[in-house]
Protein backbone atom coordinates (compact mmCIF):
# COMPACT_ATOMS: atom_id res chain seq x y z
CA UNK A 1 0.00 0.00 0.00
CA UNK A 2 1.30 3.95 -0.57
CA UNK A 3 1.62 6.12 2.12
CA UNK A 4 -0.92 7.73 4.17
CA UNK A 5 -1.17 11.08 5.63
CA UNK A 6 0.25 14.12 4.52
CA UNK A 7 1.83 16.21 7.69
CA UNK A 8 4.64 18.48 6.35
CA UNK A 9 3.60 22.01 6.98
CA UNK A 10 4.49 24.15 3.83
CA UNK A 11 2.27 27.78 3.93
CA UNK A 12 3.20 28.29 0.27
CA UNK A 13 0.68 25.51 -1.10
CA UNK A 14 -2.62 26.36 -2.26
CA UNK A 15 -4.74 23.77 -0.24
CA UNK A 16 -3.38 22.69 2.83
CA UNK A 17 -5.48 20.71 5.55
CA UNK A 18 -4.28 19.97 8.81
CA UNK A 19 -5.54 17.40 11.65
CA UNK A 20 -9.18 18.15 10.19
CA UNK A 21 -12.20 16.84 12.14
CA UNK A 22 -15.43 17.47 11.20
CA UNK A 23 -19.26 15.94 12.67
CA UNK A 24 -22.64 16.81 11.15
CA UNK A 25 -24.60 18.79 14.50
CA UNK A 26 -24.10 16.47 17.74
CA UNK A 27 -23.54 13.32 14.79
CA UNK A 28 -20.72 10.60 14.47
CA UNK A 29 -17.27 11.96 12.95
CA UNK A 30 -17.30 12.52 9.19
CA UNK A 31 -14.41 13.10 9.06
CA UNK A 32 -11.41 12.00 11.02
CA UNK A 33 -7.84 13.63 11.41
CA UNK A 34 -7.67 14.82 7.19
CA UNK A 35 -4.14 16.17 6.39
CA UNK A 36 -3.43 16.95 2.69
CA UNK A 37 -1.86 19.13 0.64
CA UNK A 38 -1.80 20.49 -2.63
CA UNK A 39 0.27 22.25 -4.30
CA UNK A 40 0.02 25.60 -7.17
CA UNK A 41 -0.79 24.06 -10.49
CA UNK A 42 -1.11 20.49 -9.12
CA UNK A 43 -4.73 18.54 -9.84
CA UNK A 44 -5.12 15.95 -6.94
CA UNK A 45 -8.05 13.48 -7.03
CA UNK A 46 -10.15 12.60 -4.06
CA UNK A 47 -11.63 9.44 -4.67
CA UNK A 48 -13.71 7.36 -1.97
CA UNK A 49 -17.28 5.21 -1.81
CA UNK A 50 -20.49 6.42 -1.73
CA UNK A 51 -20.78 8.21 2.18
CA UNK A 52 -17.06 7.93 2.47
CA UNK A 53 -17.00 11.95 3.19
CA UNK A 54 -15.49 13.17 -0.18
CA UNK A 55 -18.29 15.91 -0.30
CA UNK A 56 -18.03 16.94 2.86
CA UNK A 57 -14.62 17.27 2.80
CA UNK A 58 -14.98 19.94 -0.29
CA UNK A 59 -16.94 21.83 1.67
CA UNK A 60 -14.73 22.54 3.31
CA UNK A 61 -12.52 24.25 1.14
CA UNK A 62 -14.29 27.85 0.76
CA UNK A 63 -15.59 27.53 4.37
CA UNK A 64 -19.18 26.60 3.94
CA UNK A 65 -18.51 23.98 6.35
CA UNK A 66 -15.84 24.43 9.02
CA UNK A 67 -14.55 21.47 11.12
CA UNK A 68 -11.88 21.62 14.13
CA UNK A 69 -8.58 21.77 12.56
CA UNK A 70 -6.95 24.02 9.86
CA UNK A 71 -7.67 24.78 6.18
CA UNK A 72 -5.20 27.32 4.66
CA UNK A 73 -5.85 28.58 1.10
CA UNK A 74 -2.59 30.11 -0.41
CA UNK A 75 -1.30 30.18 3.19
CA UNK A 76 -4.29 31.81 4.22
CA UNK A 77 -6.03 30.04 7.32
CA UNK A 78 -10.25 29.99 6.10
CA UNK A 79 -11.81 31.95 9.00
CA UNK A 80 -15.29 33.27 9.47
CA UNK A 81 -14.07 36.92 8.66
CA UNK A 82 -12.26 36.34 5.72
CA UNK A 83 -14.55 34.07 3.74
CA UNK A 84 -15.65 36.41 1.10
CA UNK A 85 -12.33 36.74 0.05
CA UNK A 86 -10.99 32.78 0.22
CA UNK A 87 -14.55 32.51 -1.96
CA UNK A 88 -12.96 34.65 -4.78
CA UNK A 89 -9.53 32.15 -4.49
CA UNK A 90 -11.82 28.73 -4.12
CA UNK A 91 -14.39 28.02 -6.96
CA UNK A 92 -16.77 24.94 -6.02
CA UNK A 93 -18.06 23.28 -8.99
CA UNK A 94 -20.76 21.40 -7.19
CA UNK A 95 -22.49 18.12 -8.15
CA UNK A 96 -26.15 19.25 -9.47
CA UNK A 97 -25.70 22.24 -11.52
CA UNK A 98 -28.85 23.46 -10.78
CA UNK A 99 -27.26 23.98 -6.99
CA UNK A 100 -25.32 26.66 -9.27
CA UNK A 101 -27.70 28.44 -11.61
CA UNK A 102 -30.52 30.54 -10.78
CA UNK A 103 -30.67 33.41 -13.66
CA UNK A 104 -32.85 33.47 -16.07
CA UNK A 105 -30.41 33.31 -19.11
CA UNK A 106 -26.72 31.35 -19.78
CA UNK A 107 -25.01 34.84 -19.71
CA UNK A 108 -26.62 36.27 -16.75
CA UNK A 109 -25.55 33.08 -14.67
CA UNK A 110 -21.78 33.15 -15.99
CA UNK A 111 -21.95 37.34 -15.39
CA UNK A 112 -23.33 37.25 -12.18
CA UNK A 113 -20.21 36.13 -9.87
CA UNK A 114 -17.91 38.47 -12.08
CA UNK A 115 -20.52 41.52 -11.68
CA UNK A 116 -20.99 40.85 -8.50
CA UNK A 117 -16.90 41.31 -7.52
CA UNK A 118 -17.03 44.84 -9.06
CA UNK A 119 -15.73 44.17 -12.26
CA UNK A 120 -16.18 46.54 -15.33
CA UNK A 121 -19.06 45.78 -17.76
CA UNK A 122 -16.28 45.24 -20.65
CA UNK A 123 -13.87 42.91 -18.61
CA UNK A 124 -17.56 40.43 -18.13
CA UNK A 125 -18.84 40.41 -21.01
CA UNK A 126 -14.57 39.57 -22.50
CA UNK A 127 -14.53 37.00 -19.14
CA UNK A 128 -18.25 35.46 -20.39
CA UNK A 129 -17.57 35.16 -23.83
CA UNK A 130 -14.19 33.56 -23.45
CA UNK A 131 -15.44 30.94 -20.95
CA UNK A 132 -18.48 30.12 -23.21
CA UNK A 133 -16.19 29.37 -26.29
CA UNK A 134 -13.85 27.74 -23.97
CA UNK A 135 -16.82 25.17 -23.33
CA UNK A 136 -17.70 24.95 -26.26
CA UNK A 137 -21.09 27.25 -25.01
CA UNK A 138 -20.91 29.75 -27.95
CA UNK A 139 -24.22 30.25 -28.80
CA UNK A 140 -25.67 29.80 -25.97
CA UNK A 141 -25.66 33.43 -24.17
CA UNK A 142 -29.48 34.17 -24.51
CA UNK A 143 -30.63 30.63 -23.61
CA UNK A 144 -32.73 29.86 -20.62
CA UNK A 145 -30.29 27.80 -18.27
CA UNK A 146 -33.09 25.44 -16.86
CA UNK A 147 -33.96 24.61 -20.52
CA UNK A 148 -30.82 23.10 -21.09
CA UNK A 149 -29.93 19.40 -20.94
CA UNK A 150 -27.86 18.24 -17.65
CA UNK A 151 -24.42 17.92 -19.94
CA UNK A 152 -25.33 22.03 -21.20
CA UNK A 153 -26.36 22.60 -17.69
CA UNK A 154 -22.74 20.99 -16.02
CA UNK A 155 -20.95 23.57 -18.60
CA UNK A 156 -22.74 26.59 -17.69
CA UNK A 157 -22.03 25.80 -13.85
CA UNK A 158 -18.71 24.86 -14.71
CA UNK A 159 -18.52 28.35 -16.99
CA UNK A 160 -20.04 30.41 -13.79
CA UNK A 161 -16.84 29.03 -12.00
CA UNK A 162 -14.33 29.92 -14.13
CA UNK A 163 -15.45 32.92 -15.46
CA UNK A 164 -14.48 33.87 -11.53
CA UNK A 165 -11.20 33.06 -12.73
CA UNK A 166 -10.33 31.12 -9.21
CA UNK A 167 -6.85 30.25 -8.36
CA UNK A 168 -8.57 26.98 -7.20
CA UNK A 169 -10.92 25.51 -8.91
CA UNK A 170 -12.87 21.94 -7.01
CA UNK A 171 -14.98 19.84 -8.37
CA UNK A 172 -17.84 17.70 -6.64
CA UNK A 173 -18.37 14.48 -8.80
CA UNK A 174 -18.03 16.41 -12.32
CA UNK A 175 -18.39 12.86 -14.39
CA UNK A 176 -21.63 11.42 -12.69
CA UNK A 177 -24.52 11.34 -15.47
CA UNK A 178 -22.27 12.56 -18.40
CA UNK A 179 -22.13 10.37 -21.95
CA UNK A 180 -18.62 9.15 -22.75
CA UNK A 181 -18.03 12.24 -25.39
CA UNK A 182 -18.74 14.60 -22.46
CA UNK A 183 -16.52 13.07 -20.04
CA UNK A 184 -13.83 12.81 -22.65
CA UNK A 185 -14.32 16.41 -23.06
CA UNK A 186 -14.48 17.69 -19.29
CA UNK A 187 -11.05 15.44 -18.66
CA UNK A 188 -9.50 17.84 -21.53
CA UNK A 189 -10.95 21.03 -19.86
CA UNK A 190 -9.69 19.97 -16.86
CA UNK A 191 -6.18 18.89 -18.03
CA UNK A 192 -6.04 22.22 -19.81
CA UNK A 193 -6.80 24.42 -16.41
CA UNK A 194 -4.02 26.80 -15.21
CA UNK A 195 -5.35 26.85 -11.86
CA UNK A 196 -4.99 24.60 -8.47
CA UNK A 197 -7.57 21.29 -9.40
CA UNK A 198 -9.68 19.08 -6.62
CA UNK A 199 -11.67 16.67 -8.02
CA UNK A 200 -13.55 14.57 -5.58
CA UNK A 201 -15.08 11.28 -7.35
CA UNK A 202 -16.16 7.73 -7.58
CA UNK A 203 -15.13 7.73 -10.83
CA UNK A 204 -11.50 6.22 -10.95
CA UNK A 205 -10.39 6.39 -14.31
CA UNK A 206 -11.90 9.60 -15.30
CA UNK A 207 -10.00 10.88 -12.06
CA UNK A 208 -6.67 9.21 -13.08
CA UNK A 209 -6.54 10.46 -16.39
CA UNK A 210 -6.99 14.09 -15.18
CA UNK A 211 -5.10 14.22 -12.06
CA UNK A 212 -1.35 14.05 -10.80
CA UNK A 213 -2.17 12.32 -7.57
CA UNK A 214 -4.81 10.92 -5.81
CA UNK A 215 -5.87 10.52 -2.35
CA UNK A 216 -7.96 7.85 -1.06
CA UNK A 217 -11.07 8.77 1.28
CA UNK A 218 -12.57 5.74 3.28
CA UNK A 219 -14.79 5.93 5.95
CA UNK A 220 -13.90 9.63 7.05
CA UNK A 221 -9.92 8.94 6.36
CA UNK A 222 -7.36 9.44 4.21
CA UNK A 223 -6.14 5.83 3.68
CA UNK A 224 -3.80 6.51 0.74
CA UNK A 225 -2.24 9.09 -1.29
CA UNK A 226 0.28 8.95 -4.20
CA UNK A 227 0.81 9.31 -7.66
CA UNK A 228 -2.61 8.64 -9.69
CA UNK A 229 -1.66 6.11 -11.85
CA UNK A 230 0.12 3.75 -8.94
CA UNK A 231 -2.88 4.66 -6.46
CA UNK A 232 -5.51 3.41 -9.48
CA UNK A 233 -3.67 0.62 -10.19
CA UNK A 234 -3.24 -0.55 -6.86
CA UNK A 235 -6.07 -3.11 -7.02
CA UNK A 236 -5.67 -4.91 -2.99
CA UNK A 237 -6.20 -0.81 -1.84
CA UNK A 238 -9.09 -0.31 -3.95
CA UNK A 239 -10.74 -3.14 -2.88
CA UNK A 240 -10.01 -2.51 0.40
CA UNK A 241 -12.91 0.44 0.43
CA UNK A 242 -15.34 -0.93 -2.24
CA UNK A 243 -13.63 0.75 -5.38
CA UNK A 244 -12.37 -1.95 -7.40
CA UNK A 245 -13.24 -1.30 -10.70
CA UNK A 246 -11.44 -4.92 -12.52
CA UNK A 247 -15.17 -6.06 -13.45
CA UNK A 248 -14.85 -3.21 -16.26
CA UNK A 249 -11.31 -3.86 -17.29
CA UNK A 250 -12.43 -7.73 -17.58
CA UNK A 251 -15.82 -6.08 -19.91
CA UNK A 252 -12.74 -4.06 -22.20
CA UNK A 253 -10.36 -6.89 -22.85
CA UNK A 254 -13.64 -9.09 -23.95
CA UNK A 255 -15.10 -6.47 -26.02
CA UNK A 256 -11.14 -5.62 -27.69
CA UNK A 257 -10.99 -9.27 -28.52
CA UNK A 258 -14.31 -9.81 -29.85
CA UNK A 259 -14.10 -6.64 -32.32
CA UNK A 260 -10.50 -8.06 -33.12
CA UNK A 261 -11.34 -11.54 -33.53
N1 LIG B 1 -26.27 17.60 5.95
C1 LIG B 1 -25.97 16.44 6.54
N2 LIG B 1 -26.42 16.16 7.77
C2 LIG B 1 -26.10 15.01 8.40
N3 LIG B 1 -25.31 14.05 7.86
C3 LIG B 1 -24.84 14.28 6.64
C4 LIG B 1 -25.13 15.47 5.91
N4 LIG B 1 -24.51 15.41 4.70
C5 LIG B 1 -23.86 14.23 4.69
N5 LIG B 1 -24.04 13.55 5.83
C6 LIG B 1 -23.46 12.25 6.16
O1 LIG B 1 -22.04 12.36 6.14
C7 LIG B 1 -21.44 11.21 5.56
C8 LIG B 1 -20.57 11.63 4.39
O2 LIG B 1 -21.40 12.17 3.38
P1 LIG B 1 -20.81 12.80 2.05
O3 LIG B 1 -21.97 13.35 1.29
O4 LIG B 1 -19.72 13.72 2.39
O5 LIG B 1 -20.21 11.49 1.33
P2 LIG B 1 -19.67 11.30 -0.14
O6 LIG B 1 -18.37 10.60 -0.03
O7 LIG B 1 -19.68 12.61 -0.85
O8 LIG B 1 -20.72 10.29 -0.77
P3 LIG B 1 -21.27 10.17 -2.30
O9 LIG B 1 -20.18 9.49 -3.08
O10 LIG B 1 -22.48 9.29 -2.16
O11 LIG B 1 -21.56 11.55 -2.80
C9 LIG B 1 -22.58 10.28 5.18
O12 LIG B 1 -22.72 9.33 6.18
C10 LIG B 1 -23.79 11.19 5.13
O13 LIG B 1 -24.96 10.50 5.46
MG1 LIG C 1 -20.70 13.32 -2.52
Amino acid sequence: MIMTQESTSQYSAAVEIKNLFFAYNDGPLVLKDISLMVQPGEKLGIIGPSGAGKSTLLLHLNGILQGRGNVRIGGVRIEKDNLKAVRRLVGLVFQNPDDQLFNPTVEEDVAFGPLNAGLEPEEVSRRVSEVLTRLRLAGFEKKVSHHLSYGERKRVALATVLAMDPKVVAFDEPFANLDPAMVGQLIDTIIELKSTVVVVSQSILPVCACCDRLAVLNEGEIIAVGDARKIAADRDLLKSCGLDYSFLCRLCRELSLSENG
